[in-house]
């Protein structure tokens, strides 16, 4: 009896555990900031829709997105996406290309965008990378486009955000000794031999918002490459919950059962 009692918890255990979308543990990011995106927030994903295509999409291509798929997911009718969010010529029905030339990109920023429709899936932090590589600009003069980025160290992407962000400029502290004598490597890179211990922000260079506007500008973008990224992931994120009171009744069902059964044997 307690047998099967526990048999019946190990396999909820498990059937919680195998449940795609829910993760009981969630990862460590190391030094990554988590960016605590949530695919069910239908408000963030239609600012990070906005977002990208004002400021990310006239360079970056989404080639495995439709729009119209875009709009029925974030909850929005054909005629907003047409007038609010496309910017090219495409049709609702064509997928979201970049009204950039490759060749012409590749000429002025010595790199051409790449597209993004994945990209959230092959970092290892997933959303977190993109949500701490816009909060990690800095003004650097030595790289051509005037910008470096401590998350993508020498990436040839300009800070597009800057008017919102601000111009951050590192603080920077000498390398640390190991106990061997020996200098330690930097953990957010390193300029002039010392290391990047965070950023400053002058006066003069402010942007448009403060740091908890900017991070949620960031958040937002993050959340809506995630989508991009497995666009199913919307609908299974808000299907979770009804799953596991499914399972949870299920179980009630089978312990009733068992009841039932062994009444006669006992
Ligand atoms: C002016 C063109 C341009 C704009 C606008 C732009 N990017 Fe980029 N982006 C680039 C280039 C070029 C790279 C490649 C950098 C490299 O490899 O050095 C890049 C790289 C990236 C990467 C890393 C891709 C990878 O596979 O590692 C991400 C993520 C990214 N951009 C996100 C964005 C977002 C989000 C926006 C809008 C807020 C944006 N980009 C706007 C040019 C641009």
């Amino acid at each position: 009896m307690t047998k099967l009692r526990s048999h019946l918890m190990k396999s909820l255990a498990l059937a919680l555990l195998l449940l795609p979308g829910i993760s009981l543990a969630s990862s460590e990011g190391g030094a990554m900031e988590s960016a605590q995106i949530d695919l069910t927030d239908k408000a963030a994903l239609q600012r990070g829709a906005s977002l990208y295509m004002n400021y990310c999409s006239s360079c970056h291509s989404l080639s495995y997105q439709r729009y119209s798929r875009m709009g029925e997911d974030l909850g929005l009718t054909k005629e907003q996406v047409e007038q609010n969010l496309i910017f090219t010529d495409a049709k609702i029905g064509e997928t979201i290309d970049t009204g950039m030339d490759a060749a012409n990109a590749t000429a002025w920023l010595g790199k051409a965008p790449p597209d993004l429709s994945v990209v959230a899936r092959t970092k290892a932090e997933g959303a977190d990378w993109i949500y701490n590589y816009l909060k990690s600009f800095y003004v650097d003069e030595s790289r051509p486009m005037g910008w470096n980025n401590t998350v993508f160290p020498g990436a040839s992407m300009p800070h597009v955000l800057w008017e919102m962000q601000g111009m951050q400029h590192p603080v920077l502290e000498p390398k640390r000794k190991g106990a061997n004598g020996e200098e330690e490597a930097c953990h957010a890179g390193e300029v002039g031999g010392q290391c990047i211990k965070g950023f400053v922000i002058p006066d003069a260079q402010k942007g448009s918002m403060d740091a908890e506007q900017y991070d949620r500008v960031a958040r937002d973008l993050s959340t809506f490459l995630a989508y991009v990224g497995e666009p199913s992931a919307v609908k299974r994120e808000s299907m979770g919950v009804w799953v596991v009171l499914f399972l949870a009744f299920l179980t009630f069902l089978a312990y009733l059962l068992k009841v039932e059964y062994w009444r006669d044997v006992h």
